[in-house]
């Protein structure tokens, strides 16, 4: 016992160093593979790459580790295995009509030693049923919420749902439901409010899967909404004026269109008189009598709206011409007339009172000029007379004499 222990230890320790020396030889070969995602019933391609082979056997083995391919020979009874290219660098197979038990890790293993392997995992996608977009009312009113659901059945992975309505993303609230084996159907519902801008806009449910591409559906939102109503005064064109006649129109539009449209007066009695055809209200004659608030209602089943027209009689037009618009051109044409003999009055009186300044001025300054070198000459007769020459040396001396000697600088440069 201890000596077959012994034996089976110093035999593993002998391979591991056999594997030792061959490790430096193994490590300049370098087995690459990748992952495979391929749609349910499309074909996979296995690829197994060495760099610098150096005649090793390369084989391929199916995730049971059943060898599918040794070499270009295929071992496994599955036609469904193809070569689609052989080389010592390269063992390329496909596996036609994927289906879900084909998933799972395969194995290329190149015969170094230690043999080397690297896994490709072969993911399949199964796509999802047509969307399928219910609602929950056909039609809705203006102002009510509203459900829709958008269902991707049976997908592998789980699809994501997102929706738009006319151009604007929304959020749903997606349920994901496994049916079995890592297939999922997701449900997606989404509430909102409806107004009446959303009326024939389209919501789309847009289904996010690897499998598939451009997978949606979409419905046109059907909103009622109340009657929007608008008054309109066919004639007269201008002001209202006793003894003449008035017609107006109610337009209204609606979903449903108003069944019923009723034009009345608010707080008062209506002219005797007066007409309604349809939408219409036709007074003749005026008076004044007829002042008031004149309402149009219209109502469908969502509910009621009205507009309002208040009639304010004025006098008879008069036949004295009033007229406002000749008088108003008149004063214009006097204004630019007038305007240019306003600039000109104005530059003449400017100039002449900057003369008149500039001699005023003048004045002055020749004034002050005579009054100060009087002054001076004052002063220095009886300062600086004491020790001059003569007058005109006195005048020097006085006015240099008894500056101080900054001024002194100053004058000299
Ligand atoms: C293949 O996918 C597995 C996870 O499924 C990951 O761990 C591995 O790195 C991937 N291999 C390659 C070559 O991308
Ligand atoms: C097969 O291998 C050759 C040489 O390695 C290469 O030129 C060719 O493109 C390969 N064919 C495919 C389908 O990969
Ligand atoms: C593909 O595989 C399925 C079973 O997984 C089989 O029913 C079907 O007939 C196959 N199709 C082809 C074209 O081989
Ligand atoms: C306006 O109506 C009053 C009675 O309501 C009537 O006396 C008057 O003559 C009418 N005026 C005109 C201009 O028709
Ligand atoms: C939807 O609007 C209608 C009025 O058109 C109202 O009678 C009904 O109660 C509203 N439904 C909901 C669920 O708010
Ligand atoms: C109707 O409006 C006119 C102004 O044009 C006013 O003089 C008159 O008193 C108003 N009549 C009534 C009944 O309000």
């Amino acid at each position: 016992m201890a000596i077959s222990g012994l034996g089976s230890h110093s035999i593993s320790l002998f391979f591991y160093v056999i594997f030792a020396t061959f490790l430096h030889k193994a490590q300049g070969q370098n087995l690459v593979t990748n992952n495979v995602s391929v749609v349910e019933g499309e074909t996979a391609i296995i690829s197994c790459r060495v760099k610098n082979n150096d005649d090793s056997v390369i084989q391929l083995l199916n995730p049971n580790r059943q060898t599918i391919y040794f070499r270009d020979v295929r071992p496994l009874k599955d036609s469904r295995f193809q070569l689609v290219n052989f080389s010592d660098n390269e063992l390329l197979v496909s596996l036609s009509n994927v289906s879900l038990s084909d998933e799972g890790r395969y194995v290329c293993q190149l015969y170094t030693d230690p043999p080397q392997e690297a896994y490709a995992d072969i993911t399949v996608l199964v796509p999802p049923g047509n969307p399928i977009l219910e609602s929950r009312e056909e039609i809705v009113s203006e102002g009510n919420e509203t459900e829709i659901t958008c269902t991707a059945m049976g997908s592998k992975p789980a699809s994501t749902i997102k929706w738009i309505k006319g151009d604007q993303p929304l959020q749903g609230e997606a349920t994901v439901e496994e049916l079995y084996d890592r297939m999922f159907t997701v449900t997606s519902r989404l509430r909102l409010t409806v107004s009446k801008e959303d009326d024939g806009v389209a919501v789309i449910c847009i289904i996010d899967h690897p499998a598939v591409k451009d997978f949606q559906a979409q419905k046109y939102l059907e909103v009622q909404y109340k009657p929007e109503v608008q008054i309109v005064v066919e004639f007269p064109e201008g002001l209202t004026r006793e003894g003449e006649n008035l017609e107006l129109t109610c337009k209204a539009k609606g979903k449903p269109q108003p069944h019923q449209i009723n034009w009345l007066k608010v707080d008062d009695d209506f002219p005797s008189h007066a007409v309604i055809t349809g939408s219409d209200l036709f007074i003749e004659n005026l008076n004044k009598s007829y002042n008031g608030t004149y309402r149009c209602v219209a109502s469908n089943l969502v509910g009621e709206a009205y507009d309002d027209y208040i009639l304010y009689v004025y006098d008879v037009l008069t036949t004295t011409p009033p007229p406002t618009t000749t008088t108003i051109n008149a004063f214009q044409d006097s204004r630019a007339d007038g305007a240019p003999q306003k600039i000109d009055h104005a530059v003449i009186g400017g100039i002449v009172a900057v003369v008149v300044f500039a001699m005023l001025c003048l004045l002055i300054v020749l004034g002050r000029y005579f009054a100060r070198h009087k002054g001076t000459y004052f002063t220095h007769e009886a300062k600086g007379a004491d020790d001059a020459a003569d007058a005109d040396t006195a005048i020097i001396n006085a006015e240099g004499g008894h500056n101080n000697s900054d001024d002194k600088k100053e004058y000299y440069i």
